[in-house]
């Protein structure tokens, strides 16, 4: 009986991690925790109860009273949020904007960050998020670090949203690539930072089927080494 890992994927966004933590997790039958999924959910309660991104109260208290819990559906993963399935409203690009102001506030990091560690605690899981590997599970057993130029990208992301019928620019969706990249490693708290022991491993010029070979050889040697 293998141990079951707790898998860390950090990266900017459209570097592929969902895609990869999902087939991951898929492969290995554990839980796949989208921890960006999580932080976009409390942006939507956010914007829906016109809560302002910098009220710390407010959004503690949105917190609170948040229940958030991710299921599987015909072999789909459905963010389901105070029992509302929320797995499309939280992928808007106005979303995405307001997410990286939300995920700066400490009291919406300190209430993601026990839900994640209480999500995770029992491993069998692939968390994928930003500072999963430096701040949620130091220790995580497998960190990977996925990260892509900004250009592709912004073009990966321009084609998922294009083929959701979601109106967009290809120019505009990589300037907001770069800009939540900014966002996202310029904060103070729990920053897109690579752990120093994380395995790094640049998509840009490989396919989703080349990536998850790589991670499955590095998955099944951690586990073959924790018998
Ligand atoms: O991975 P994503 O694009 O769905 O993430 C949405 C936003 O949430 C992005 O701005 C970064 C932020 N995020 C974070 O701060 N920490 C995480 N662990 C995951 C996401």
């Amino acid at each position: 009986m293998y141990k079951k890992l707790i898998i860390a994927i950090d990266g900017p966004s459209g570097a592929g991690k969902s895609t990869l933590s999902k087939a991951l997790a898929d492969k290995l039958e554990y839980l796949n925790i989208d921890t960006g999924a999580m932080y976009r959910s409390v942006a939507l309660m956010a914007q829906r109860q016109k809560i302002d991104s910098h009220d710390e109260q407010a959004l503690k208290k949105l917190c609170a009273d948040l229940s958030i819990r991710f299921v599987r559906e015909k072999g789909q993963e459905r963010i389901i949020v105070n029992e509302v399935d929320v797995s499309d409203a939280i992928r808007t690009p106005e979303v995405s904007l307001l997410t990286a102001k939300i995920a700066s506030c400490s009291s919406v990091r300190e209430a993601m960050l026990d839900l994640q560690r209480q999500m995770g605690q029992e491993g069998g899981v692939v968390l994928e998020g930003r500072d999963i590997g430096t701040v949620v599970f130091p220790s995580a057993d497998v960190k990977f670090f996925l990260s892509a130029t900004a250009e592709q990208r912004g073009l990966r992301r321009y084609k998922e949203l294009k083929e959701k019928g979601i109106k967009v620019d290809l120019q505009q969706t990589i300037a907001d690539v770069e800009s939540r990249d900014k966002a996202d490693t310029a904060r103070t708290l729990a920053p897109l930072m690579q752990a120093d022991d994380a395995i790094v491993v640049d998509s840009t010029q490989l396919t989703i089927v080349d990536v998850l070979q790589k991670m499955l050889v590095v998955v099944e040697a951690k586990q073959a080494e924790a018998v």
